[in-house]
């Protein structure tokens, strides 16, 4: 597999072409980003770390049933993926408050959710990646009924799977994001699932192992990564 040229540069990784005009690199770099972009440090060891976790939770993912664009890691900070034509929505499911929904409802951070609830968010950085709903979504052309319905069924699998994979390393899964894409007309997992994208608490202390630690400056981003990878047996390069 040869790489060509960059395709597009988020704000933690950098995407490139290949030689298989079905198949793209993802290179996830140091970069850890916070609220929109506004902050911004390199995390020495995170793209590593994001990569392999990526790996390891894309293959159980891929276990239970649920088709995702990941192919294989390459090397220290990249991977293969299926290029997909993505969507440009954000699927986030909430287990217990946390984030965006205390501010915008004025509730506290810790409560349980029962049922687990849903939003999307426009994928828009210069908008500040705005909640939306489905009537945006049909109005404005976002996606085909069945693809948000698809999105939504998926986004809920992903929680059944990950809530316990994470349980069994004494882990709760508080809230996560998700972005898919189209692949051959089907509608599959893209993107990432990294502690950057979730908040994961111990279970017991609630002590915080994401990138809560970054954005409320609590120091040890990396070393929380980490310590949530080794607790799921992930052996780090
Ligand atoms: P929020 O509390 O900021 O709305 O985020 C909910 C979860 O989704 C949290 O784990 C972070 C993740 N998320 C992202 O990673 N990127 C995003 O752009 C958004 C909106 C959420
Ligand atoms: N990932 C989103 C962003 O970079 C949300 C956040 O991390 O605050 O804006």
């Amino acid at each position: 597999m040869e790489k060509r040229e960059q395709l597009y540069a988020g704000k933690a990784k950098s995407v490139y072409t290949t030689d298989d005009s079905k198949v793209l690199i993802l290179y996830f770099r140091n970069d850890t980003s916070a609220f929109d972009g506004k902050k911004i440090e390199q995390l020495d060891r995170k793209g590593q770390v994001n990569n392999q976790f990526n790996a390891y939770i894309m293959g159980q993912l891929e276990a239970a049933g649920i088709e995702t664009h990941f192919i294989q890691q390459l090397n220290a900070q990249e991977s293969l993926v299926k290029r997909l034509t993505m969507i440009p929505l954000e699927c986030v499911v909430r287990n217990i408050t946390a984030g965006s929904i205390c501010r915008r409802l004025g509730i506290e951070e810790g409560m349980d959710l029962n049922p687990p609830t849903f939003e999307f968010f426009l994928k828009n950085d210069a908008l500040g990646d705005p909640m939306v709903n489905e009537y945006h979504i049909h109005s404005f052309g976002w996606a085909q009924a069945e693809h948000v319905e698809k999105m939504k069924a998926l986004t809920f699998k992903v929680n059944d799977v990950l809530k316990n994979l994470f349980a069994q390393g004494n882990m709760l899964l508080v809230d996560y994001k998700l972005e898919f894409g189209l692949y051959e007309d089907r509608i599959i997992l893209g993107d990432e699932f990294t502690p950057d994208g979730c908040r994961l608490w111990d279970m017991e202390t609630r002590m915080k192992l994401d990138k809560d630690r970054f954005r409320q400056g609590l120091g040890g981003v990396v070393e929380a990564y980490e310590e949530v990878g080794h607790r799921l047996g992930i052996n780090f390069l």
